[in-house]
């Protein structure tokens, strides 16, 4: 037999579970750039799709970070493996970071570093699953809780974000979904991909709802304080007096380094309830297993959390502020988009498709499939993230590359006008 032909017989093969690009963002960006590949139309590609800030040239993080970063690395301090649950000293800049926003103290103990917010909802969801488990995740939402659910076999059923309602929870929807297996339920806030912001009065609502149901909150922070419209930024830890709450964080957005793969789960749980169901130990044991994060970024945390000036955040914010707007006021001009809600936080924004004014496009994937092709720009089908013919746009660009963007979509949506 030929080494390596077809006629080989081997007792291996790909795992066909695992192919999950269908709902992935990074799936879904690689085959609209496919397209756009195979019809070269001489225009330059306009990535509107994945919202990665580091897109956006205005947007540098600050030289205090690098700087905290460098240092860690010239020390040779920090060449170590970390300890399994993280650096004291960046658990303990983290603790007080979050509490400066909490009624009450966080502790170094309440903090477990992670590889950015992606591993932390990777150990967060197998450590909350059990057999017959169910977990309450947005629609829309981010579709790295349903393949990681999948994965770790937790059901998954889903509440609406309400698009009339300035995107809020689907409060009765939760009780109707809930029963006794049920055991978590995900508030992405500020939100990916809605760009809204909730208010104190909502969460609180939501917090009195899980209570009520016996339910924990995993509050995906991982944008904490991306806010630049009415509502300011609260994290749900400010109920956790009423409903323990796992919080993600990360630098990944707010410092715009991606790239440097550090975030964090926090147990904001002032009655322990999470020592005595076993949760914490879960946590631990699941990080005695997994990749920790790089020691020296772990040791550049406490720097980076406490001299970070407040105008990095605040120049960032209006450069979002502006974009939004900028987003908004064109949206404004395509009788087949509809934009709810304008958006005040996060990097991205819903939009639905109204298909009594298009001709000739089917749905969603179909109308970003068109435009990849035509106009080389690329959305984010809204399915991907659960909710059918809507798009999601990413507003964490260049700018020049968002007007060039927007007018292009604009051009598209005049071309297929039904008249
Ligand atoms: C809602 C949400 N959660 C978690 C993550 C993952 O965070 P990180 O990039 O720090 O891994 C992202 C990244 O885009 C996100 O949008």
């Amino acid at each position: 037999m030929e080494k390596g032909s077809e006629t080989e017989k081997w007792k291996f093969q790909g795992n066909k579970g695992l192919n999950s690009s269908a709902v992935s963002v990074r799936g879904v960006y690689n085959m609209l750039m496919d397209t756009i590949n195979n019809n070269q139309n001489n225009k330059t590609v306009i990535p509107l799709c994945r919202v990665d800030p580091t897109d956006n040239p205005l947007f540098r993080t600050t030289s205090v970070a690098h700087q905290a970063v460098a240092e860690a690395v010239q020390s040779y301090n920090f060449n170590c493996y970390p300890p399994t649950v993280g650096l004291p000293a960046a658990k303990r800049a983290i603790a007080k970071y979050l509490s400066s926003d909490l009624p009450y103290q966080l502790s170094p103990e309440d903090i477990f570093l992670t590889v950015g917010g992606t591993q932390a909802i990777d150990i967060i969801l197998p450590v909350l699953a059990r057999p017959g488990a169910n977990i309450l995740l947005p629609r829309p939402g981010y579709p790295q809780y349903d393949s990681r659910a999948a994965s770790c076999l937790l059901e998954v059923r889903y509440f609406d974000l309400l698009p009339q309602r300035r995107w809020e929870v689907d409060l009765d929807s939760i009780e109707a979904l809930t029963d006794e297996n049920t055991v978590a339920m995900v508030l992405i806030n500020p939100s990916n991909p809605c760009g809204n912001v909730f208010t104190h009065q909502h969460l609180k609502k939501v917090a009195e709802t899980a209570k009520k149901l016996g339910i924990c909150i995993i509050a995906d922070e991982v944008y904490a304080h991306v806010a630049f419209g009415s509502n300011p930024f609260v994290p749900i830890g400010v109920f956790s007096s009423i409903v323990p709450v796992i919080t993600i964080g990360s630098l990944s957005k707010r410092w715009l380094v991606p790239g440097w793969r550090t975030g964090w789960i926090a147990t904001c749980d002032p009655h322990k309830i999470f020592q005595i169901t076993g949760i914490v130990k879960n946590i631990i044991s699941y990080l005695e297993i997994t990749a920790d994060p790089l020691s020296f970024m772990q040791a550049a945390i406490p720097q980076i959390l406490e001299k970070t000036k407040p105008e990095f955040h605040l120049k960032n914010m209006n450069i979002m502020k502006e974009a939004a707007d900028i987003f908004y006021d064109v949206c404004k001009e395509i009788p087949c988009l509809t934009c709810p809600h304008k958006p005040e936080g996060a990097m991205s924004a819903m939009v639905e498709i109204n298909f009594a004014h298009v001709k000739g496009i089917i749905d969603d994937v179909d109308f970003c499939d068109k435009l990849a092709k035509e106009e080389s720009v690329i959305l984010l089908p809204g399915v991907t993230v659960g909710l059918k013919n809507w798009l999601r746009i990413s507003l964490a660009v260049d700018p020049s590359d968002l007007e060039e963007g927007l007018s292009r979509l604009k051009a598209f949506s005049l071309r297929h006008e039904t008249r």
